[in-house]
C-alpha cells in the first residue's frame, strides 16, 4: 500500500476518465491521495473530490504563480477550510521564478501570510519550490515554520538545502524527476535523506515517471516512484512502501 502525498486530479487533462484514472490508482495499491488545490477554482474542485471519494484529502493554499489574485478574504476561506475533517495541510504555497506572472514581492508576502495562518491553525505546510531555493529557506526560518513543519514537494534543491529543511521539521518529498536515469542531482539527495522523513509523489498530471514520461501522469504511477526510491536507497520495494505510507499518516494525521 501506498499513499500519493500530491496529486492535482482535479486538473482537466482527467475531465475524461478522473474516475477510471482514481480507480487504477487504487488497483495499483494507492490507499490515500492527497490531492492538491491551490487556488479559488481548484480549491472548490478538490473539496468536492474529497467529498465523491473517502480516500481523497485535501491541501487548500494559494499558488506562487498566482499569488496576485490572492485576497484577503481568501485567506479566511483557507482559515475556514482547515477546520474541515479532510483538509490536512495549507498549501501548497511557497515561490516560483520560473513563471514570471506574480512579483516577486507579492508571491513573497502571500508566502509568509500562509506560513503564519498554518501556524495559527496549527497545520504542516506543503512547499513549493521553484529556482528560488535560498528565498524558500529564509522565508522559512524568518516565519518559524519548523513549529508546524511540513514537506517540500518534489524537491529540487542540493543536499545543503534539504539539510536545513529537514531542521525545520520538514519532510522531503519526491517526484517521477528520480526515476529519470539523468537526474544525478535529486538521486543524490534521496540517497542521503533519513528514510523517516521520506515521501513519495506524482504532482500529477505533471512530472510523469520513466516509463511515461512525456505523458499525462496519474497517481497509480506513484508506484514507479517508490520503486526508484527503494532502488536508491537500497531497500525491498515492501519496506519502501511500508516507510513512506507510515511517513505520510504521520505528517498530515491520517486514520491509519
Ligand atoms: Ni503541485
Amino acid at each position: 500500500m501506498l499513499i500519493d502525498t500530491h496529486a492535482h486530479l482535479n486538473a482537466e487533462q482527467f475531465d475524461e476518465d478522473r474516475d477510471e484514472v482514481i480507480q487504477r490508482a487504487r488497483q495499483a495499491g494507492v490507499e490515500k491521495i492527497i490531492n492538491v488545490g491551490f487556488n479559488r477554482e481548484t480549491i472548490e474542485q478538490t473539496m468536492q473530490l474529497t467529498n465523491d471519494y473517502d480516500f481523497i484529502y485535501a491541501a487548500v493554499g494559494w499558488h506562487p504563480v498566482d499569488a496576485i489574485d490572492m485576497k484577503h478574504e481568501d485567506l479566511l476561506w483557507i482559515e475556514q477550510l482547515c477546520k474541515h475533517e479532510k483538509v490536512v495541510a495549507i498549501g501548497e504555497m511557497g515561490l516560483d521564478y520560473h513563471w514570471d506572472t506574480s512579483p516577486k514581492e507579492v508571491q513573497e508576502d502571500v508566502f509568509r501570510q500562509q506560513v503564519r495562518l498554518a501556524r495559527k491553525c496549527n497545520m504542516p505546510i506543503i512547499i513549493h519550490d521553484r529556482e528560488a531555493h535560498m528565498d524558500i529557506v529564509r522565508i522559512l526560518k524568518e516565519e518559524k515554520a519548523h513549529e508546524v513543519g511540513g514537506v517540500m514537494h518534489c524537491f529540487s534543491g542540493s543536499w545543503e538545502m534539504a539539510k536545513e529543511c529537514l531542521n525545520m521539521n520538514f519532510y522531503i518529498s519526491f517526484g517521477g524527476p528520480v526515476t529519470f536515469k539523468n537526474a544525478k542531482k535529486p538521486k543524490e539527495v534521496l540517497r542521503q535523506v533519513p528514510l523517516e522523513r521520506l515521501l513519495v509523489e506524482t504532482d500529477s498530471p505533471y512530472l510523469t515517471p520513466h516509463p511515461f514520461r512525456g505523458k499525462r501522469n496519474e497517481s497509480a504511477y506513484v508506484t514507479y516512484v517508490a520503486e526508484a526510491a527503494a532502488e536508491i536507497k537500497q531497500i525491498k520495494l515492501q519496506e519502501m512502501l511500508k516507510i513512506t505510507t507510515n511517513n505520510a499518516n504521520t505528517l498530515f494525521s491520517l486514520p491509519k
